[in-house]
């Protein structure tokens, strides 16, 4: 596979040119000609959520930042970001950051956990954060804020930044070389899993006593109910056919139901996958990552180990199950839906588009506007297909200086319901509160994706937006990764 010559965003000075770019690539990615304000704007229409409002449309995604204490609880940093998050205009927070539901279960030594010692640190982030809006945006009453809750499964890194401590839902072909499995001590059995639902259920529990209105049962990203969802080879209750890997699901959402009748309930979907990639070693220009390529699956078919691909032909997504997994989420009465794609560690070209890869990633194997466009088209399929479902749409961030003209299109013809600002969020939180009352942007915040803020914690450093951001760019952390990117080995 040849790497594509990349054109960078910022070099398309006009929204023509932007179009151009957009055709070479025969793209299906529609925007409009201008940023609208006011009420031209369909971001500025509010939402009707089960009798509750949700001010506009755009959401602020759960962004973590490896940066809590090692007994899970909040610092200064994490109630910096989530106040920013406040003072983004966006009245959809969805999910905040990841939340473990019991300690073993975080993905690094610094992640949140939402248990009863962190209550009142928990009440603390969101209080700051409604505050924060309210100084910018006056009203509060039209503010939805989720928590997100997870278990990191196959990605669990409790104890040490280095150490993954898996536990799983059934071996992987590929997945368990990539990531150092070797023996089946990890694997969940089924009474562990029938015991997890109840950590979610007392997590939902604490997230509705600190005020939040819903709760993300989170299925993205390759962590644990992600991984439970593909689980077509695990025997009993819980893997095997769609109605045993889609079990636990059930199990939560039902019993933080019975349990927090009032309490929202939203999920975040890994809405199709591929099979993981790796950089190829061959085509690696001096000093740099090679370029994106699947790892080799042809001893793995039909591949069987995970949910929304293709099983004869991996690198292509298959939405029958995920249509089907939303049906059911539906009838559960579940209307919340946020929908992302892929695993930040095995494929973060499909999950987060980005013109500079991470530090354990690989150069683009595709112009990163084709991982954009897959995302849209998926949940513009998606919302066809569920209508009363409020659709939540990710991987805008790369769209840079056109991500207002790409969202407005999408909103306004109702392809997607909700707008999400991932990383755009930690460097230039305000941007689409700028675009929908200036109709303008201030282009030196803009994210340009250089993935510091996915490599500074691959490499043990608390995330942020280390190019942009003063309190990251200025901070201790900025040198040590600025040595790291330079080290040997570091092929950032
Ligand atoms: C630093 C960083 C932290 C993230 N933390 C979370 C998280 O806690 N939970 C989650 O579901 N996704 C997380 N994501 C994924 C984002 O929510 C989002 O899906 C991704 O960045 C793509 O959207 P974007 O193009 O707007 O950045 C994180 C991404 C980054 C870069």
């Amino acid at each position: 596979m040849i790497p594509p010559k990349l054109v960078r965003i910022p070099t398309l000075k006009t929204v023509e040119a932007f179009g151009e770019h957009v055709r070479s690539l025969n793209l299906d990615l529609q925007f409009e000609k201008q940023i609208l304000t006011g009420e031209a704007s369909a971001l500025t229409r509010p939402l009707q959520v089960n009798g509750r409002t949700i001010g506009n449309r755009w959401a602020i995604q759960p962004m973590e930042g490896w940066d809590g204490t090692i007994s899970g609880g909040v610092t200064e940093p994490m109630l910096r970001r989530w106040e920013r998050f406040g003072q983004s205009g966006a009245k959809l927070i969805w999910g905040g950051e990841a939340m473990a539901v019991r300690p073993d279960g975080r993905a690094n030594p610094n992640q949140l956990i939402i248990n009863e010692a962190n209550q009142s640190g928990l009440a603390l982030l969101r209080e700051k954060l409604i505050a924060a809006h309210r100084a910018l945006y006056g009203r509060t009453d039209d503010l939805f804020i989720g928590f997100q809750l997870t278990h990191s499964g196959r990605f669990c890194r409790p104890n040490e930044k280095k150490k993954f401590e898996s536990r799983i839902a059934f071996r992987h072909p590929l997945l368990d070389k990539k990531f150092g499995i070797t023996g089946d001590t990890g694997i969940f059995s089924d009474d562990e899993l029938k015991y997890l639902a109840d950590d979610y259920i007392r997590a939902a529990r604490i997230a509705a006593e600190v005020g939040a209105d819903f709760v993300d049962v989170k299925h993205c990203h390759g962590y644990l109910l992600h991984e439970v969802l593909g689980g077509h080879t695990r025997a009993g209750i819980y893997g095997g056919s769609f109605e045993n890997r889609t079990r636990l699901a059930r199990e939560i959402i039902e019993g933080i139901r019975a349990a927090v009748p009032k309490l929202h309930i939203g999920v975040r979907l890994s809405a199709f996958d591929f099979v993981p990639f790796k950089p190829n070693a061959e085509l690696a220009e001096p000093g740099k990552l090679g370029p994106g390529v699947p790892e080799d699956f042809s001893q793995c078919l039909p591949y069987r180990y995970a949910f929304g691909v293709n099983e004869t032909n991996p690198i292509e997504y298959d939405l029958t199950e995920t249509v089907q997994f939303l049906k059911m989420l539906e009838d559960l009465g579940v209307r919340l839906i946020n929908l992302s794609a892929g695993s930040p560690y095995y494929n973060p070209h499909i999950q987060r588009p980005a013109i500079y890869p991470p530090s354990d990633g690989y150069q683009p194997p595709e112009d990163p506007l084709v991982g954009v466009a897959r995302q849209i088209n998926v949940v513009r399929q998606l919302k066809a297909r569920f209508p009363n479902l409020i659709l939540v749409g990710t991987g805008y961030s790369y769209l840079q200086e056109y991500l207002p003209h790409v969202a407005e299109y999408y909103v306004r013809h109702g392809h997607v319901d909700v707008v999400g600002l991932g990383r755009m969020a930690l460097s230039y939180p305000t941007m689409l509160a700028d675009a929908t009352k200036k109709g303008r942007l201030d282009t030196k915040l803009i994210c340009r994706t250089f993935s510091d803020c996915t490599s500074a914690p691959r490499k043990g450093l608390a995330s942020g937006c280390y190019p942009l951001d003063d309190y990251y760019k200025h901070g201790e952390d900025a040198q040590k990764l600025k040595e790291m990117k330079k080290g040997k080995g570091a092929k950032l």
